[in-house]
């Protein structure tokens, strides 16, 4: 859904108070594919209210999947006897994760046709890894037309050796390899909270993944599974931004409900740069210091500095003490919102992969455009930061990722407000 408004933000306001974080998109969009390996009612809760989750489930009920979904409280689907394996392009252009109703449909009957995903504009995004996976379970795969055909007379499990570690590949081939006869082994797998996540999910169907978390994953694959109740993890990059618009607006923030651990590697940078984080149980405290220091980041696969916040943690390093720099080493394109930045005074150099930072007293409201879930991101935490309005267009792209985020931001003090265009 493109969405006809802007949202406008006055900034310069210290984020104050306490906030719950949503439910993990990344780990959703994977565990709703993944009820379509079983023929029993699965029930999922926290789901965060964001376009991704409402988009796949229309999929899934295009696919001849019975669903019930209340925002905010529960989706409960029956994929009993759902036939489809047909997703055509207007389902699956907006939105990378459709990439999974392959693995789920394999899995399920041995047959999916989907139509290439979209997604963010980040980079070339190949998915030639999760076509090598398939094809080492016994999957042919044919690529026509802008479509991924993917047929099977039975999957078998099979040693899967991935070129680089990817987080879409890993659960692809875990959504087809539970159900493959024999075993499978994944060498060189993501480590994410999602695939951790995704795992427990699919054992609680009775399937059996082991090492997930690890870069070796061991799956037993099992004839049938089974329904289940889950409740998927905290979203760790929303925990992540709201950090950053904290420290970017020196304000004084606990976010709540989320896993400390995951977040280690903002953690350990925004302490050097001089912010106080503290944890407490399922609460991370981020509150101002005194000066805010440049420090140097490199983005990478778990448990390393996500590429997912790289957006918004340049925008943050745009007001710090020095000079900074921040290389994107996962998607080549993933500085869109460069552009944009500099229209707020943000000084800015790219090289390469390297955004080079030279830190500024203040950045300025502006007109800007969001090109990306992640540059939106990174947008609000400027225009927070920012004096005067900040005019913020492309505000569909941040409706993919983030439940409510201007509320949950005028909650802590922000003045946040969207109009129509
Ligand atoms: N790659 C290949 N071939 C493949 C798969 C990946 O060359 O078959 C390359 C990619 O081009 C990239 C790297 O490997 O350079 C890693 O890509 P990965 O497969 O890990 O990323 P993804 O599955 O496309 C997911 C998330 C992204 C997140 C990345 C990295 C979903 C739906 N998407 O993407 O999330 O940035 O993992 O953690 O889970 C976002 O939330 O804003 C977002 C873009």
């Amino acid at each position: 859904m493109i969405n006809n408004d802007r949202m406008l933000i006055q900034g310069g306001r210290p984020l104050i108070g306490e906030i719950t974080v949503s439910g993990g998109k990344n780990t959703s969009v994977a565990v709703i594919p993944a009820t379509l390996l079983c023929e029993e009612p699965c029930t999922i809760e926290n789901l965060p209210d964001i376009e991704d989750v409402r988009e796949l489930i229309g999929i899934l009920e295009t696919l001849g999947v019975k669903v019930e979904y209340v925002p905010g409280q529960y989706l409960r689907v029956d994929p009993k006897g759902a036939d489809g394996y047909r997703v055509p392009y207007s389902l699956t252009h907006r939105m990378r994760a459709s990439y999974y109703l392959l693995g789920g449909l394999l899995g399920r009957g041995c047959r999916a046709e989907v139509a290439y995903p979209g997604g963010c504009e980040i980079g070339s995004r190949p998915i030639d890894q999760h076509i090598k996976g398939f094809t080492a379970l016994g999957a042919e795969i044919e690529d026509r037309g802008g479509y991924i055909y993917a047929k099977a007379n039975r999957l078998i499990g099979a040693d899967v050796f991935f070129d680089m570690v990817t987080v879409g590949g890993t659960i692809n081939v875990m959504l087809a390899a539970v159900k493959a006869e024999g075993s499978t082994v994944i060498y060189n797998a993501a480590k994410e909270p999602h695939i951790v996540d995704l795992a427990n999910f699919l054992n609680s169907m009775g399937a059996q993944v082991k090492g997930a978390g690890t870069g070796v994953i061991r799956i037993r694959g099992k004839q049938r599974l089974h329904g289940t109740s889950y409740t998927v993890i905290p979203d760790q990059i929303e925990t992540g931004t709201l950090m950053i618009a904290a420290a970017a607006t020196r304000g004084d923030v606990t976010v709540r409900g989320c896993i400390p651990t995951h977040m280690e590697s903002l953690t350990a940078k925004l302490l050097e740069m001089g912010v106080r984080v503290g944890e407490d149980g399922d609460s991370i405290r981020v509150s101002p210091l005194g000066e805010q220091r440049a420090v140097n980041i490199k983005t990478q696969a778990y448990p390393g500095f996500p590429t997912d916040l790289q957006q918004p943690i340049t925008a943050l390093l745009c007001g710090a003490n020095g000079n900074s720099m921040v290389t994107e080493t996962i998607f080549e394109q993933r500085f869109k919102h460069l552009d944009e930045l500099r229209r707020m005074g943000a000084r800015i150099k790219l090289m390469e992969r390297t955004v080079l930072i030279e830190g500024v007293r203040e950045l300025y409201g502006a007109p800007v455009v969001v090109t990306d879930l992640r540059a939106g991101a990174a947008l609000v935490v400027a225009g927070l930061m920012a004096k005067g309005i900040t005019e913020i267009h492309g505000t569909s792209y941040i409706d993919r990722g983030y439940e409510h985020i201007e509320d949950k931001l005028r909650a802590l003090g922000a003045d946040i407000h969207r109009e129509p265009i």
